[in-house]
């Protein structure tokens, strides 16, 4: 046992939820949105530190240009409309990902939620958005290679990740029942406990947070040792 300091969490299922009821690919995602909402405030109010939420991988771009126009239009709306709720409950934005290949309307939204919120202290949100995992390790080799190191011991690249300074997740969980992490936090998940969760992204609210924290509390870490 140990407590829950940073929670990680791949959001699946937003198409199948949307499938279920005939409803377009996109009301799903509309749904998770708020699904996405509720579960922040339930970190806020369970004093977790930090979050981390997968938006839109680096193999997202897949997907028909329509779902990736809407899913933007999203990230862009409801970043800009939920900014002074975040600083109302001291909610940090940091942004996990390349930012080459986001639309301006998304850097901007980030951008402006990053800096309005620097000096917020409740909750670290971390959203990760055009994030890949290999992606993010290659970007911090580089960046390593940029600074003139040529030799590399297993903690390195730490230092050069997109967000050096948040601690690597505790818990990863990943709704929708599917068992994989498809590219998430590689470098940060070798020592993270994992759960998968048959329930549909949209359906999750503020009350998954207990059934996290009880699941994580029944988690033995050994780090290795005995
Ligand atoms: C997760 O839901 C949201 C994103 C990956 C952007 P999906 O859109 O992957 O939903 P399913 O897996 O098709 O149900
Ligand atoms: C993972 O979901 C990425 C996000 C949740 C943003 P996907 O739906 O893209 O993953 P796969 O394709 O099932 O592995
Ligand atoms: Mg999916």
């Amino acid at each position: 046992m140990g407590s829950l300091t940073h929670l990680a969490i791949i959001m699946d299922g937003n198409g199948r939820w949307a499938e279920r009821r005939s409803l377009p690919r996109s009301a799903g995602h509309l749904e998770g949105g708020k699904a996405a909402l509720k579960v922040i405030r339930g970190c806020l109010s369970h004093g977790i530190g930090y979050l981390t939420l997968y938006c839109f991988s680096t193999e997202n771009w897949k997907r028909p240009k329509e779902e990736i126009d809407y899913l933007m239009g999203l990230f862009s709306s409801r970043l800009r409309a939920e900014m002074p709720r975040m600083v109302a409950s001291g909610i940090r934005l940091l942004h996990l990902g390349r930012r080459e290949g986001l639309p301006e309307k998304v850097l901007d939204a980030i951008d402006e939620a990053v800096e309005r919120t620097a000096g917020c202290n409740a909750l670290t949100l971390q959203l990760a958005i055009n994030y890949g995992g290999l992606d993010e390790i290659a970007r911090a080799a580089s960046k390593a290679v940029a600074d003139g190191i040529d030799s590399f011991d297993a903690s390195t690249l730490s230092g050069y990740l997109d967000n050096p300074d948040v601690p690597s997740p505790d818990f990863i969980v990943r709704s929708a029942g599917e068992k994989r992490l498809s590219g998430f936090m590689l470098y940060q998940s070798s020592y993270a406990e994992l759960a998968f969760y048959d329930r549909l992204w949209p359906d999750w609210d503020e009350s998954m947070i207990g059934i996290i924290l009880d699941d994580f509390d029944s988690r033995k870490r050994r780090f290795g040792g005995l």
